[in-house]
């Protein structure tokens, strides 16, 4: 494909978008600006196949051991099975433990938006606060952002999760505290930055409103069960789910409790089916016809065959700003590893490093590079086509700059037309011959673009799903476990140490490296000033 231009194969092929996109409900999957044919896919997907995909998949939703580290299975998916059928983890059927604990969920949720739960005054809560990191935070503070037209216009969602004593302490200032309810998630319960935010809160709550309204105003999540107990918060306040949800896969559960209070059970509901609806067409699309599959595939063949590095998610729709970063976990947690499940397999470049910002505030940052930089970045552009806000102007500006980017990323400008242009705008030659190289996009860069209906649940639901079985595809082939995480212990245990040394300015560092040390004293010293 080297010498082929993305150009050439639509011009080549008056039938190339009809034949490369994927219509899925409200969900369209433009990959026609790929240089890719179809022979190109076709071997792609060969390689999927020859890499076990379609047994590993098997594997997946039947609630094997998938995560061998760890010793579980993966089955999120559970999670989002809105219909009879049985789902099962390491045999045994989760179903039953999964409906009742959405029930209570549910429940609670509607209770706290219709004020049946009240606050310690008597009130009905007008904030609620999520306190979590990583996965405990990240997709329910997505999600709240991205359905924001959909929560209750007399309830606002915060989340709080750096241990910077400036985030918790920030949110306070917006806070009426005496209508504010607090949600502790953590799945493990350990996590020093949770735990450190959540004592701080239960001790402001405590101190402002009575040691009696901590009960009234705390509840959490967590697989944990016993060690909520001793934070005290009251039993019917506790929501569990289980070791075989990932915290980067956990949206799904009790771990979406703000996100389910604020847009009400029914579209949480619809939020859920959404993930259902592509676990449906993960299992049962052709893999040719396969989007997540596709997804994973054009990644491989971008990273692994021509060594692009980098992977950018750009959402043309401002409620989806956290969308990357909720990715950046997903995708760089999930693959971003080394360790490979058997010796034998070939050591290949794993998760790219993804970025994104929403457009069009992209286009005036980083764009430049994507146009014309040495770096070659394949794109995902997600764009609605109903504006989720009322005016349309806007969004005709928006979606115009959308489909403005992944043509000129691909068409580029050749120096023949730069000179051309220069020449008809009159320019000297002199000026043509010093300017002209500087105005030369090399184009045929690419990237696909994922048009939806609106921003629903039920599409943030779908969207999500693509990526998570995308990433588990990609695992595959790269032969590692997506589901562990063991390159974020190093740094937590390490910190640990530190924490004394930085707390007592006269414990010695003598043990630390020369730069670590040296960052300490002069912090010491800085510090008292
Ligand atoms: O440190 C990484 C991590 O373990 C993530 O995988 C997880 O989502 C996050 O920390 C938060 O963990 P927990 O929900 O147990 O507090």
């Amino acid at each position: 494909m080297e010498s082929r231009k993305i150009v050439d194969l639509f011009a080549a092929d008056p039938q190339r978008f009809a034949t490369f996109h994927i219509r899925l409900d409200d969900i369209l999957f433009d990959f026609s600006k790929h240089r890719v044919t179809a022979e190109t896919i076709g071997l792609l997907v060969a390689l999927a196949q020859a890499s076990g995909l379609e047994a590993k998949r098997a594997a997946l939703f039947a609630g094997e051991i998938v995560n061998p580290t760890e010793h579980r299975p993966a089955l999120h998916m559970a999670l989002r099975n809105l219909t009879d059928a049985p789902m099962l983890a390491e045999g045994k059927d989760v179903m039953p433990e999964v409906r009742a604990e959405r029930a209570k969920v549910e429940a609670f949720g509607e209770a706290v938006r219709n004020g049946e739960i009240k606050a310690a005054n008597g009130e009905r809560f007008t904030d609620i606060v999520n306190i979590g990191i990583g996965g405990s935070d990240l997709g329910p503070a997505m999600a709240a952002r991205a359905l924001a037209p959909f929560i209750a216009d007399h309830l606002t969602l915060h989340f709080v999760s750096n241990v910077d004593g400036a985030d918790l302490g920030d949110t306070l200032k917006r806070l009426p505290l005496a209508t504010s309810l607090f949600i502790i998630c953590s799945k493990t319960f350990t996590t020093q930055e949770t735990m450190a935010n959540a004592a701080s809160a239960r001790e402001i709550v405590a101190k402002k409103l009575g040691e009696a309204a901590v009960a009234d105003h705390f509840c959490a999540v967590s697989t944990q069960l016993d060690k909520i107990a001793a934070f005290g918060i009251r039993s019917d306040r506790v929501f569990g789910f289980w070791d075989w949800v990932g915290g980067r896969y956990s949206i799904w559960s009790s771990i979406g409790l703000s996100l389910a209070i604020g847009i009400g059970a029914e579209k949480f509901e619809k939020f859920l089916l959404g993930g259902q609806d592509i676990d449906t067409h993960f299992q049962t699309a052709p893999l040719a016809e396969n989007v997540p599959v596709l997804m994973a595939l054009l990644g491989v063949w971008y990273h692994n065959f021509w060594g692009f590095a980098t992977h950018a998610v750009i959402p043309y729709d401002q409620r989806m700003a956290r969308f990357p970063a909720y990715l950046q976990q997903l995708e760089m947690e999930s693959n971003g590893k080394s360790a490979r499940l058997s010796a034998e397999a070939p050591a290949l470049a794993t998760a790219p490093i993804l970025f994104g910002e929403p457009g069009t505030n992209g286009q005036h940052a980083f764009f430049q590079a994507l146009h014309q930089g040495t770096e070659i970045v394949p794109i995902d552009f997600l764009v609605a086509a109903q504006p989720s806000a009322a005016d349309a102007k806007h969004h005709q500006l928006l979606f115009a700059n959308c489909l403005a980017q992944s043509e000129a990323l691909m068409r580029g400008r050749p120096l023949a037309e730069v000179e051309a242009k220069l020449r008809e705008a009159g320019a000297s030659a002199e000026t043509i011959a010093t300017l002209a190289p500087h105005k030369v996009f090399e184009g045929n860069r690419p990237s696909s673009t994922f048009l939806y209906k609106r921003l629903s649940p039920r599409v943030l639901g779908q969207l999500i799903a693509l990526y998570e079985h995308k990433v588990f595809v990609q695992s595959v082939i790269w032969n590692i476990n997506p589901f562990d995480q063991w390159g974020v212990e190093l740094g937590k245990e390490l910190a640990s140490r530190l924490v004394p040394i930085v707390a007592d300015k006269s414990r010695a560092t003598d043990e630390l490296d020369t730069s670590t040390a040296g960052l300490i004293a002069e912090m010491r010293k800085l510090a008292k000033g």
